[in-house]
């Protein structure tokens, strides 16, 4: 756990960069810290590993004062992780991970070890493990530097913009690789972005910063997107946060309806859309009415698809909007056809979702 109290950092020429932070980063959780630039997001960040030294207040890493322990002690405990990764040019991928486990006086064998199985959490190939940076992609680079920030298994990991430098189609599939990994990691993670986007979608919970170095906002996501509290997060959250609030709602109760369904090779139905299943009852997209059977040539591919149970509202009204029959696919945790799922039946159980995400 990681506690600001009444923080406040001043640079020598008198910028107030913190204003009077108060904060806990909960202990296994991703804490994100959000805002335009310049509003202290790095600086607040850097003053967790005493990179920068609080003009005043109290900070605390797992109870232990900030400003009392030996930096070096201090960091040890802490991996750091910063756009562009930030990784030794002349050193190769595998030293480069293995840097730390070595300076903690592990043998060179052992920490390349190490640094070979981390390659494989992060999800690099260790054929890649001889290359220097330079040799590597943008998203392999920061692949790298979360590696080596992992290498000494520090309970909290600070990340600042670490996937602001990579194209949108990378930086979300480093975003899922995150999550899963913190999925079985378990870290104490400060992450910081300037990307609305990213901060929901990564955050148990969200700072929004406002310039001058004030905290405006401090909430769960699904909370800032439908209770902002003041213009300034509302601005700052953004267009369509109703629609994008829907993603932090799930609901047990949107009533599932019938489906017309066919197997490849039957008939194909005389009127509207019919949902065609494989052999184990799983969805391979609709075909239309029409003469003949139902071929691979006659399925259209279906929508994006809503699993009973875990799927968000989003994900159901998605369901039921992209289809091209107009009719959702609800499917069960195994990927069966569970039944139809339309836009009505969501906006329906809309209430009663809510209720339950405010109590
Ligand atoms: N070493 C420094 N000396 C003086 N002023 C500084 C120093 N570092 C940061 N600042 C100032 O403190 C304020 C906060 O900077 P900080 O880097 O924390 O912002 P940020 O939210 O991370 O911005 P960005 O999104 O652009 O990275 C800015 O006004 C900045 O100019
Ligand atoms: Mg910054």
């Amino acid at each position: 756990m990681i506690e600001f109290r009444g923080v406040t950092k001043r640079f020598p020429g008198g910028t107030l960069a913190v204003d009077e932070l108060d904060l806990v980063a909960e202990q296994g959780r991703i804490t994100v810290f959000v805002g335009p630039s310049g509003c202290g997001k790095t600086t607040s960040l850097r003053m967790i590993n005493r990179m920068v030294e609080p003009t005043s207040g109290e900070l605390r890493v797992d109870g232990q004062d900030v400003l009392a322990a030996d930096p070096a002690d201090l960091r040890r405990g802490i991996g750091y992780v910063i756009q562009q990764a930030g990784l030794f040019p002349h050193r190769t991928v595998v030293d480069n991970i293995a840097t730390v486990p070595m300076l903690l006086g592990r043998g060179r064998k052992a920490a390349r070890d190490r640094a070979m199985e981390l390659m494989e959490t992060v999800g690099l190939d260790t054929s890649m493990a001889r290359r220097y940076p330079a040799q590597l992609s943008g998203g392999q680079q920061q692949r790298v530097g979360v590696a080596r920030a992992l290498a000494a298994d520090p309970p909290v990991l600070l990340m600042d913009e670490p996937f602001s430098a990579v194209d949108p189609v990378v930086r979300e599939s480093l975003q899922d690789e995150l999550l899963r990994l913190q999925s079985e990691i378990g870290k104490t993670i400060v992450f910081v972005t300037h990307d609305i986007d990213e901060a929901v979608k990564l955050g148990d919970k969200v700072a929004v910063f406002r310039v001058g170095g004030k905290l405006a906002q401090y909430d769960e996501p699904g909370v800032l997107l439908s209770r902002p509290v003041d213009d300034f997060v509302d601005n700052f959250v953004g267009r369509d946060r109703g629609y994008r609030g829907l993603g932090f709602l799930t609901s047990e109760t949107i009533l599932l309806g019938s489906l017309d369904m066919l197997s490849m090779g039957d008939p194909r139905p005389d009127d509207g859309w019919a949902l065609v299943l494989d052999g184990t009852g799983r969805p391979l997209g609709w075909v239309a009415d029409g003469d003949g059977p139902v071929t691979e040539d006659t399925i259209v591919p279906g929508g994006s698809l809503y699993t009973v149970g875990s799927g968000s509202l989003r994900g159901a009204l998605d369901a039921a909007l992209s289809s091209p029959s107009g009719q959702g696919v609800a499917v069960d945790a195994d990927g069966r056809v569970a039944g139809s799922i339309t836009a009505d039946a969501v906006l329906a159980a809309l209430p009663a979702a809510r209720d339950d995400s405010a109590a």
